[in-house]
C-alpha cells in the first residue's frame, strides 16, 4: 500500500496542510522540536493504534497557547492506495475520543481503521527491543502475531488468564495445603493453552529468522551475520514439535518445577518467561553490540516483520523510521535511503548531510510546524 496524501488540521504543532508523498522513500528533516515526530505520528494514527510515543489522544489536538490547554478537536485525513484501489480515511480526536470515516461511511470508533492501514514504526524508543529484558522481545512476538493471526490474541488472553488462576491457587495452597489436588487441572490446563502458544511463536520466528539475516546482510553489506533462536522457557520444547508433544513437554516442566512453583507462589516456567536470542557473528547482539550494531538489528527484525506480514497479506505496509540515522555509519544510511525498493518509506533526520545521501524519492524540510516539499536538483 502507499499514501497519496496527508491532511492535518489542529494536529499538535503541524500548520494545517496537506502533503503529497512520493511511492519511494520520503526523507522528513529539519531541526530539533520541528514537528517531524509529529508528523510521523499522524501517519501511523491511521493504523488504528495508540500513539507510538505513548501520548493521550487528549494530548494531539494542538494546543491553545493563551488558554494553555489543548484545543478541543484535531483532524487527520488520508488518500491511500490499497487493495488495488484508491480509498480514503478521515480521524478526528474529540475530546479525548476518536471517531473515523472510511471511504466516506462515517464509524463511531477509530479502531474500526485497524486492517485498513498498516505500516510499521521504528522509534528510538524500540532500541529498548535490544537492550531490555525479554518482555518487550515476547512484546514483539505477540504484536507480530495479533496481527498475523487473528486467533492469537484470543489464545494468549485466556493462556494469561489460566496463569493467573493457576498462581491464585499456589497461594491458596500455602494456607490450604489440600487444594494442592486440584493443582494438576491447571497444570493440563496451562500446558495445553502454552503449547500452541510456543508452536505459533516458534513457527513465527522459524519464518522470521531468513527475512532478518536477509535484511541486516544488506544492512551491513554482508559485513556481519544475524541469526535468531527462538529460547523457550519450557526447555525440552524444541523446533517443530507436535501439539501433544508440546504439551507433554511444558507438564513435565510444570511436574519439575511444582515445588518451587509451590514456595514461590508463582508459576516459574512457561511461555509468559519466553524470549529469543539474536546473535551477531555468533555473540548476543544485548551484551556485546556497539549502538549502531544494535540500531540495524532492531531495524532488520521491524523490516523482517513488515516483508512477512506482506507476504501473508498481500499489502506492504508503509514503513516509518523515525531518527534512526545516528549512529549508522554512512553505507548503512545509505542502505536505509537508497536500498528499500518496493514499498514506501517516511524517514526523519535532522542533518542536511543526510539527506544529500538520498538519491531518488522525495524530502521536505519541516520548520516551526510546517512542512516545505523540496526540488531534489
Ligand atoms: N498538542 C500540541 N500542540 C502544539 N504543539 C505541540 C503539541 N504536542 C507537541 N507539540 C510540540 O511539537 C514540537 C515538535 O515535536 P516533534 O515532532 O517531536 O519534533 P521533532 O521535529 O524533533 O521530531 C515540540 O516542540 C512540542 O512541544
Ligand atoms: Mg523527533
Amino acid at each position: 500500500m502507499h499514501v497519496i496524501r496527508l491532511a492535518t488540521q489542529n494536529f499538535r504543532n503541524l500548520e494545517d496542510g496537506e502533503l503529497f508523498p512520493c511511492k519511494g522513500v520520503n526523507v522528513i528533516y529539519g531541526g530539533n522540536a520541528q514537528g517531524k515526530t509529529n508528523l510521523l505520528e499522524s501517519l501511523w494514527l491511521f493504523t488504528g493504534g495508540h500513539s507510538f510515543r505513548g501520548a493521550k489522544d487528549a494530548e494531539l489536538p494542538k494546543l491553545d497557547v493563551q488558554k494553555g490547554t489543548n484545543t478541543s478537536k484535531a483532524s487527520l485525513a488520508l488518500d491511500f492506495h490499497s487493495e488495488e484501489r484508491d480509498q480514503s480515511a478521515v480521524l478526528n480526536f474529540e475530546n479525548g475520543r476518536r471517531n473515523s470515516v472510511i471511504n466516506g461511511v462515517k464509524k463511531k470508533t477509530g479502531s474500526a481503521l485497524i486492517g485498513k492501514v498498516c505500516a510499521v514504526i521504528f522509534s528510538p524508543e524500540h532500541l529498548l527491543l535490544i537492550k531490555e529484558g525479554p518482555a518487550r522481545r515476547r512484546g514483539f512476538l505477540d504484536g507480530a502475531l495479533c496481527q498475523m493471526k487473528p486467533g492469537y490474541a484470543g489464545l494468549l488472553s485466556v493462556y494469561n488468564r489460566s496463569l493467573l488462576q493457576r498462581n491464585a491457587l499456589l497461594k491458596d495452597i500455602s494456607r490450604y495445603p489440600e487444594l494442592e489436588d486440584t493443582l494438576s487441572v491447571w497444570d493440563l490446563r496451562l500446558a495445553k493453552l502454552g503449547a500452541e502458544v510456543m508452536r505459533e511463536r516458534g513457527k513465527y520466528l522459524e519464518r522470521l529468522a531468513p527475512k532478518v539475516h536477509g535484511v541486516y546482510a544488506g544492512i551491513s553489506k554482508n559485513h556481519e551475520e544475524i541469526q535468531i533462536s527462538y529460547s523457550p522457557s519450557v526447555k525440552n520444547y524444541v523446533e517443530n514439535l507436535s501439539l501433544p508433544d508440546a504439551e507433554q513437554a511444558f507438564l513435565e516442566e510444570l511436574a519439575r518445577t511444582r515445588n518451587t512453583d509451590l514456595r514461590s507462589g508463582f508459576t516459574n516456567s512457561g511461555p509468559h518467561r519466553d524470549d529469543f536470542e539474536i546473535m551477531l557473528d555468533g555473540f548476543s547482539a544485548r551484551v556485546y553490540g556497539s549502538q549502531g550494531q544494535q540500531r540495524s538489528t532492531v531495524l532488520a527484525l521491524k523490516l523482517a516483520e513488515a516483508e512477512l506480514l506482506s507476504d501473508f497479506t498481500g499489502e506492504t505496509p508503509i514503513v516509518l523510521l523515525d531518527d534512526v540515522m545516528s549512529e549508522l555509519d554512512q553505507s548503512r544510511q545509505d542502505y536505509l535511503m537508497n536500498h528499500l525498493h518496493g514499498r514506501q518509506v517516511f524517514l526523519t533526520c535532522c542533518s542536511p548531510e543526510t539527506v544529500e545521501l538520498l538519491k531518488t524519492g522525495m524530502r521536505f524540510r519541516v520548520e516551526a510546524g510546517k512542512v516545505f516539499p523540496e526540488n531534489m536538483e
